[in-house]
């Protein structure tokens, strides 16, 4: 689908004056977007029979096509209500009123199409771009090079009404000072290392400690807070951006100088596609995810504690009082960390937050039973509601879920409330420098890192 630049300019004035009236929700301008594609033929799903105990193997790239049967949605369509009243704090800062540049836009032969236009201006003056990619389903995929942040993902339910699905903010502003982490590309650690030091060799490195004692998400300054180079991706049946950072020897207190490459994808087959390489020159640690906050009701929508979720996992790790792994991999059967079987996230949220737990709800990494290193199901989740369902393929090892814990309405975490999200952050498993008998997350030169993870979304009845 083709937009205008008067269409665009009418977008970004409507978003304004939705912001400064603060009645809605903080969705991104251009929310909602009917589509004009024709339905593709439907095909069995793949989503219909979640397994408990034994989880497919299926390789996103040969699954049959989503059953997302797209249908005409209404233009501009408002957000879905949100079921607590709003903060009173403005939930984000005003949205930039100058757009510099037209979008250009770009279509191929898959009638994938990818605009670019500004969004607005880093600190200290380095422009930065708005990406949107749209499959012929009428999914919208709107991604940053600030961070290589997604945005915005909007898919249909299942009458077929495009919502956006990621927590976010609706201007480049939100994303310019400390966040939640929302949608971001996470490195050079996901998650958390004890004490902010780690060894290699008889050499110790000592990063900062910006979470308590711990150090978190890569440091004061990771790479969910640099501009990324982008280049846009298209195949036959996918089309997305190229984001490549490189970060040089000792920034954050890490070793080496490691070239990062993140491409996302948004393919034909309903799936957001993430891969990720990285090579170094001196011996590092690097474990990269990215940190989307889903909410399968639309942003904004109320809590997630409805949405049912299955892990593949048999074992998490349990935690202490700082949230680091204790080593133990522990058996989920018989305690409230139990996803194998479809269960709905707020069941026993409750349990998870009283001692001897320490967290206020679920941020605990699970093994997987994957191989490492083959692509194969790690989580599905489904809203009752909605009828969306979102399943993440991953090659990592672990799964950090996360269910928007610390969201408290304030304007720095744009407004958003307590469990009115879950993340699912594929990844090696918290502080693995320090665990020898973890998985490793050791980099040598000569070496690539390379992971992937596909989330894939349909919907059903
Ligand atoms: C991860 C962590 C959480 C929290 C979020 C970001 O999921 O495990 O404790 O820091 O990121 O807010």
């Amino acid at each position: 689908m083709r937009v205008t630049f008067s269409k665009y300019i009418s977008l970004v004035a409507c978003a304004a004056l939705v912001a400064a009236l603060g009645c809605e929700p903080p969705t991104p301008p251009g929310k909602s977007k009917s589509t004009t594609t024709a339905a593709s033929p439907s095909a069995p799903s793949t989503a219909t029979n979640p397994t408990a105990s034994e989880p497919p193997t299926t390789e996103p790239k040969t699954t049959e096509p989503a059953t997302i049967e797209p249908q005409p949605s209404e233009p501009d369509s408002p957000a879905p209500e949100a079921t607590e009243p709003m903060t009173t704090e403005p939930a984000t800062p005003e949205p930039k009123p100058t757009t510099p540049d037209p979008p250009t836009t770009s279509e191929n032969s898959s009638a994938m199409t990818i605009e670019k236009a500004a969004f607005g201006k880093t600190k200290d003056g380095t422009p930065v771009d708005l990406y949107t990619i749209q499959n012929k389903h009428g999914l919208v995929l709107k991604m940053t090079n600030y961070g290589a942040i997604v945005v915005d993902l909007e898919t249909p339910d299942k009458d077929g009404k495009l919502a956006n699905i990621q927590l976010g903010f609706p201007t480049l502003e939100g994303y310019l000072e400390r966040h939640p982490y929302f949608g971001a590309t996470i490195g050079r650690y996901g998650n958390r290392i004890a004490g902010g030091k780690f060894k290699i060799g008889d050499e110790e490195y000592t990063l900062a400690t910006n979470n308590g004692p711990n150090h978190l998400h890569g440091g004061e300054h990771g790479f969910d807070a640099v501009v990324w180079n982008a280049e846009e991706v298209k195949t036959d049946n996918a089309a997305g951006v190229k984001f490549t950072y490189t970060s040089a020897d000792g920034e954050e207190g890490y070793p080496g100088e490691l070239k990062a490459t993140v491409t996302y994808l948004l393919t034909n087959d309903d799936e957001l596609s993430i891969e990720y390489e990285a090579t170094t020159d001196k011996p590092t640690v690097v474990n990269l995810t990215n940190h989307c906050y889903w909410n399968l009701g639309g942003a904004g929508s109320g809590q997630i504690l409805d949405h049912e979720l299955m892990i593949a996992a048999d074992k998490y790790l349990p935690i202490d009082e700082t949230s680091i792994p204790t080593g133990e991999l522990a058996p989920v059967a018989g305690t409230p960390f139990d996803f194998t079987k479809p269960t709905a996230i707020g069941a026993r949220i409750d349990e998870v937050k009283q001692p001897p737990h320490v967290t206020k709800g679920y941020d605990h990494c699970y093994v997987l039973r994957g191989q490492e290193g083959k692509l194969e199901l790690a989580a599905r989740v489904k809203d009752p509601d909605s009828g969306r369902v979102m399943e993440v393929f991953t090659t990592e090892p672990g799964i950090q879920l996360y269910c928007g814990n610390f969201l408290d309405g304030s304007a720095s975490g744009g407004g958003f409330k307590q469990h009115e999200a879950f993340c699912l952050e594929t990844q090696h498993y918290p502080d693995s420098p320090n665990h020898p008998d973890f998985p490793s997350t050791l980099l040598k030169p000569g070496e690539k890192y390379q992971s992937k993870t596909v989330y894939k979304f349909s919907v059903e009845k």
